[in-house]
């Protein structure tokens, strides 16, 4: 199983977007993928169409009460399974605060599944506390999505530095393995100017140990789509909602060029009725067949729970990554 964690501690800049797209990019081309929640803003299992609020399962359990993961994973679609967040997640933290070994619950508990997945793909919470330091001790991989703004930088050092610290102390297979470029708009060349910058950056660091010494720009770009704005609402993914728009197709290549290391430009996204034709023999391999299928999933209204019901907004961790305890 390879273990890709999508990590900013910014909001905004498009990690729950990538996660869900990129997930269901890699299921639609017959991986099986494990998307994992880990931000209590449960945005995730809410994209996914799954309702946080009467969720059961879901990494607060695996993590905080040694649940066996196997019993909190939900078959969100084909080949695509979710750990959800509920409700509970946000209190994680703090519970986990005087837990011996707190850093590495998840990579432990990741053992019992390792050979049913092919890709984890972990959706972090935008902070750089206990949630995160989790998810990078189970991850081979980090890919960090950015806004090219003229604040794109700002806060990649702070970042940085907690990867290469995990890598260092904790887990010393971490790389970051790319920067995704997303909301990318051509038209200004601000966005030609962040990229050339990062670029640049990554360049310096080519000779050296540091765990983003072989990161690379993903050559493709997620551009600006309001499809994919518009998507989350009907619990859909970006080939559900409108698997022909700009979305879909830069989704499908970036999935490409994880599976393959290029791009195939000539790659257009299938029809979603394809995708819900085919058979579920990769399921039945893994030991997740049984896992319950998320009852709460909305198809063709858009969910209100952002705006009325889940409540959880604008968490920010107050908890502080310290090595030396
Ligand atoms: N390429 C894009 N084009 C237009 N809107 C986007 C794009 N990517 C993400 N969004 C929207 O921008 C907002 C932030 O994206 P999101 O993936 O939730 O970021 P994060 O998880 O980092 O907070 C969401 O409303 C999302 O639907
Ligand atoms: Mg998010």
């Amino acid at each position: 199983m390879k273990k890709i964690s999508v990590l900013n501690q910014k909001g905004g800049v498009g990690k729950t977007t990538s996660v869900v797209n990129i997930s269901a990019a890699l299921a639609r081309m017959g991986e099986r993928v494990l998307a994992v929640d880990f931000d209590p803003q449960a945005h995730l299992t809410i994209h996914l169409g799954c309702n946080p609020e009467t969720t059961h399962q879901g990494s607060y359990k695996v993590l905080t009460q040694s649940e066996s993961i196997k019993d909190q994973i939900i078959e969100a679609r084909e080949n695509l399974w979710l750990l959800p967040a509920n409700i509970d997640l946000v209190g994680a933290e703090s519970e986990l605060v005087s837990v011996v070994g707190r850093e590495i619950i998840f990579k432990e508990a990741l053992n019992e599944v390792s050979d049913s997945f092919d890709y984890m793909v972990v959706d972090c919470a935008p902070s750089l506390g206990l949630l995160t330091l989790n998810a990078l001790a189970a991850s081979d991989e980090i890919i960090i999505p950015l806004q090219p703004h003229f604040l794109a930088l700002q806060g990649l050092g702070k970042l940085l530095q907690t990867v290469q610290l995990v890598n260092k102390r904790i887990n010393p297979q971490l790389k970051v393995k790319a920067i995704l470029l997303c909301m990318f708009d051509s038209r200004t060349s601000l966005s030609g100017e962040v990229k050339a910058d990062i670029q640049n950056f990554l360049q310096k660091a080519r000779q050296t140990d540091l765990p983003w010494s072989q990161a690379n720009v993903i050559p493709v770009h997620i551009r600006r789509n309001i499809k994919l704005a518009e998507a989350p609402s009907y619990g859909k993914t970006i080939f559900e909602y409108e698997p022909e728009c700009n979305g879909a197709i830069d989704y499908s290549m970036v999935a490409e060029y994880l599976l393959n290391g290029t791009p195939n430009t000539n790659s257009q996204p299938q029809p979603t009725e394809e995708n819900k034709t085919q058979t579920t023999q990769q399921q039945n391999q893994t030991d997740t067949e049984t896992a319950p299928t998320c009852e709460n999933r909305t198809s063709e209204t858009p969910n209100q729970l952002d705006k009325e019901n889940f409540k959880i907004k604008d968490f920010s961790s107050d908890y502080t990554i310290d090595f030396n305890d």
